[in-house]
């Protein structure tokens, strides 16, 4: 019988963020800086595939429909084909998702989709291959356009594309990238710029509110579009004249917690909450053996009692989080 993990607050949690490396080839300005630095001395293991088919499986058990394979940049992962089969082999799981930096999509997404990913989602914060190279620290604009032209060659039939908007960075380019998704079945997600623990600067000069981005989507005359349950956190909007459409996520909107459906499992194997704010409740020492997914399932229904109503970044608090590239965003 498939439970459905459910909160204190009547939320329903069928969507899990697996991080599966804390590696990455691009050192973004807002996240990675001075690029993939291993913690400590020792570099420590991320969890292997047989780690991965016991958490999601337990997952599974729990009503877990969805699942994003996050980072780091997942696919630097050598077995990462493997790791979406093995996603895969659970029915219950019907969408598979990878959020990339688009590093390897147009060499790999084939192969991915052949092995069961349902969804991609590629960050983008700059349509000038100059300017990308400066956030990025990568100089491979075309490679990951490339790789958005080849995920819809292999039969996805929208993608979604991440882009975080910075006043005096790349906002100036918010009319070139609604023009972008003209033609194009792209999901433009503009995502509010979040304050990190190594991000505070960042933050203070760059930060945009997601209010002002909204109406400055409204001005032009896009359609807030009604809530749907797998939009998430986003807020959705829609434009007669466009292919595209528009997902707007604005983690200090006060109510931006209400519709919080997922949870997230770090690349060493622990079980956060929330993006923000939590210090994660270690699942890995029930990871080595199948006969511990009793185990396994009670601590994650345990540790869910916990889950607060809303992270506590609303209040001028910062997040304590370091960078994204650790819990996958
Ligand atoms: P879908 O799974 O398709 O709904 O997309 P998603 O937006 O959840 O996935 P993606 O990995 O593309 O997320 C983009 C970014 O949005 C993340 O890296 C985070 O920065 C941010 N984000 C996603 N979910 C949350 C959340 O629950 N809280 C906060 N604060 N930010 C989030
Ligand atoms: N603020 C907002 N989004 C962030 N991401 C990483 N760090 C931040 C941050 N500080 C998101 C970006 C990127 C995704 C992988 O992680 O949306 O596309
Ligand atoms: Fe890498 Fe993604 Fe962080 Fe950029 S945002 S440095 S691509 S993990």
């Amino acid at each position: 019988m498939v439970s459905q993990l459910t909160d204190a607050f009547a939320r329903k949690f069928y969507y899990l963020r697996l991080s599966i490396t804390d590696v990455c080839n691009f050192r973004c300005t807002y996240c990675l800086p001075d690029g993939y630095k291993p913690a400590g001395a020792t570099n420590k293991s991320f969890l292997s595939l047989d780690e991965i088919r016991r958490v999601t499986r337990a997952f599974a058990a729990l009503g877990t429909e969805k699942v994003r394979l996050t980072g780091g940049e997942p696919s630097l992962r050598r077995d990462f084909t493997d790791i979406i089969a093995a996603v895969r082999e659970n029915a219950a799981i019907r969408q598979i998702a990878v959020t990339t930096n688009g590093y390897r999509l147009a060499r790999d997404v084939k192969a991915w989709r052949d092995a069961g990913l349902t969804a991609v989602n590629v960050s983008v914060d700059s349509l000038d291959a100059r300017q990308f190279h400066a956030i990025t620290g990568q100089d491979k604009f075309r490679q990951v356009m490339a790789g958005i032209d080849a995920a819809f060659a292999a039969g996805f039939e929208r993608v979604k594309v991440n882009t975080v908007l910075m006043r005096d960075v790349n906002h100036h380019q918010l009319d070139t990238f609604l023009a972008w998704i003209k033609p194009r079945r792209i999901q433009l997600r503009f995502i509010e710029l979040m304050e990190t623990g190594e991000g505070g600067s960042l933050f203070r000069d760059h930060h945009i509110s997601g209010a002002t981005i909204r109406d400055e989507l409204l001005k032009r005359g896009w359609i807030h579009q009604l809530r749907n349950r797998a939009d998430g956190p986003a807020q959705v909007f829609c434009h007669p004249d466009y292919e595209g459409e528009i997902g707007l996520i604005m983690p200090y909107d006060k109510d931006f917690c209400a519709s919080c459906n997922r949870l997230r499992v770090s690349s060493s194997g622990k079980l956060h909450l929330c993006l923000f704010g939590d210090g994660g409740v270690s699942l890995r020492e029930l990871l080595a053996d199948d006969s511990q997914q009793g185990a396994l399932i009670a601590r994650i229904e345990e540790a869910l009692t916990y889950k607060k109503q809303t992270h506590f970044l609303h209040d001028g608090n910062t997040g304590i989080t370091q960078n994204l590239s650790y819990i996958g965003g």
